[in-house]
């Protein structure tokens, strides 16, 4: 789809459907009242008999508006007034956006994003509602046979500013919507794979393609014998049950000035999670294909920042594995010599993540990053916590930990501060070794990141738990593409 800043009035503009906002209680917002008096009172009419009462998340199409510049209208609810905020926003959006494709409309303008709520400018209330829409627009690569539903008509997408000042920042904020929404369907599509399609092989041959498309990045695949020439026996202990071979996989992109140090994103890139010897149970065993998704959000963080040619520099680390069981998988009580020489017994293989991740945070240090960011489905416990609408955002580093939570605020991709802490991190005693790989049922998400921060010593490291905000499960079942928007936001902000 394409994007374009757009500065006319509603209903002094042609177009396929103008979108135009109604906040609850029926209140026209400032665009719904000048496309009121281009046609003649219409929509006041359609409030005043109660058909539209501008509930947040809300539509109502009105197919013919009578002649005149503007084919069809839309009309979304903007919620209360006094609560309109980012969310408002994205919502509005993302409800047109659902009604548009299935829509006739070839064009439309989106007025709504003209309705800037307190303390968001043109250029986030224009990168906001483009990339809700593009994000609704994604359909899964599926698999089905029989006719593919029809594609959307709509192509051009107007984004409304209220003044021609402020076209120039509209237009940055749309061109880094097109990025992110790349990178996001990118995330989606790999994560959405199946994993006998979707294995480390595959997601190294990806990081190839992604290598030859853009020239600012360079990639590097380690093998299972690189990783044991490094000594990273905690990545190699959770793939040594998979007749699949594990890959390390390492993009680096080179935007900002040469000998900056870079950012370290590291993405947990388990293609499937059976437990291992300590197997799960089968209900919902499947979507531990998505349990890769941490990886999938790396790609798209990447392919974003490479096809916007942000002016940073990040390297993107990608340990991926499965994890399953066989006469060759670890046993319970198995104990392994991490890359950093700590030793770690593991008491559950179905806590393979944090034995990846430690490995690849570890292999970052070469690097010399600025930063760390790891992002991962790491843990039951954090759905529990957090369910689907935040993800855990954990470090012991206030500022690095504020820079992610704004990047969330201000992306609607939001994460939820969770404690960091040497009375956590005490629980993950072991006799036998340094560290044990799992503490009891308590605070399961904390105790993780806990597990990841003993390997994070002297970094800048924060840790993303995004089990319940990577996929969602249910009817809607499917990659979200979070926490993309979040990690390019703060990328950006590193430029
Ligand atoms: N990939 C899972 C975490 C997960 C669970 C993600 C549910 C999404 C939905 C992870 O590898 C895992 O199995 N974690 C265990 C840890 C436990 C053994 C300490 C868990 O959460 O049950
Ligand atoms: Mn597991
Ligand atoms: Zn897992």
């Amino acid at each position: 789809m394409e994007f374009h800043a757009t500065t006319a009035p509603a209903g002094a503009q042609r177009t396929g459907c103008a979108v135009v906002g109604v906040y609850e209680g029926g209140e026209l917002s400032a665009a719904a009242q000048a496309l009121d008096a281009a046609a003649g009172g219409l929509i006041s009419r359609v409030i005043r008999r109660g058909d539209f009462s501008g509930k947040a998340g809300e539509s109502l199409p009105i197919a013919d508006l009578g002649g005149g510049k503007v084919e069809r209208a839309l009309l979304v609810g903007l919620g209360p007034r006094k609560e309109y905020s980012r969310k408002s926003l994205r919502r509005a959006a993302t409800a047109a956006a659902e009604w548009l494709k299935k829509s006739g409309a070839r064009d439309a303008v989106l007025y709504v994003a003209g309705e800037q709520p307190a303390g968001v400018d043109a250029y986030h209330a224009s990168r906001l509602s483009a990339l809700a829409v593009a994000s609704a627009f994604y359909r899964i690569p599926d698999l089905k046979s029989g006719k593919k539903p029809p594609a959307p008509k709509l192509a051009k997408l107007g984004v409304a500013i209220n003044e021609r000042g402020e076209a120039a920042l509209a237009r940055r904020g749309l061109a880094e919507a097109g990025g992110i929404a790349r990178g996001m369907a990118l995330s989606r599509d790999l994560a959405n794979l199946p994993a006998n399609v979707c294995t480390p092989t595959y997601l190294a041959t990806r990081a190839r393609g992604l290598a030859r498309t853009h020239r600012t990045l360079r990639v590097r695949i380690l093998e299972a014998r690189d990783m044991k020439r490094l000594g990273m026996g905690s990545l190699l202990s959770v793939t040594q049950g998979s007749d699949q071979p594990p890959k390390l996989i390492v993009l680096e992109y080179r935007g900002g000035k040469a000998g900056r140090a870079p950012v370290a994103l590291v993405g947990k890139g388990v293609t499937f999670d059976t437990g291992g010897i300590s197997l799960k149970q089968p209900p919902g065993m499947d979507e531990m294909k998505f349990d890769m998704s941490g990886a999938a959000s790396v790609f798209g963080a990447i392919e974003a920042i490479a096809s916007m040619k942000a002016p940073v520099n990040v390297v993107g680390i990608v340990p991926a594995c499965e994890n399953m069981p066989s006469g060759r998988a670890t046993k319970p009580g198995d104990v392994f010599t991490s890359m950093s020489g700590k030793t770690i017994e593991v008491l559950n293989t179905d806590a393979e993540g944090r034995l990846i991740l430690c490995d690849a945070i570890t292999y970052a240090r070469r690097y010399k990053p600025r930063a760390v960011v790891d992002i991962a489905t790491l843990t039951g416990a954090c759905v529990i916590a957090l369910g689907a609408h935040y993800s855990g955002l954990f470090s012991p580093d206030a500022g690095l930990r504020r820079e992610l939570e704004h990047a969330g605020e201000r992306t609607d991709d939001p994460a939820w501060p969770m404690p960091v802490a040497e009375e956590y991190a005490d629980l993950l005693k072991s006799n036998f070794a340094d560290l044990a790989n799992v503490a009891g049922r308590e605070a399961g998400a904390i105790t993780a990141a806990c597990f990841l921060w003993r390997f994070a010593d002297g970094l800048r490291w924060a840790h993303l738990d995004v089990a319940g905000t990577a996929y969602l499960t249910g009817a809607r079942k499917g990659s979200t593409g979070r926490p993309v928007p979040l990690l390019v936001d703060w990328l950006l902000a590193q430029a």
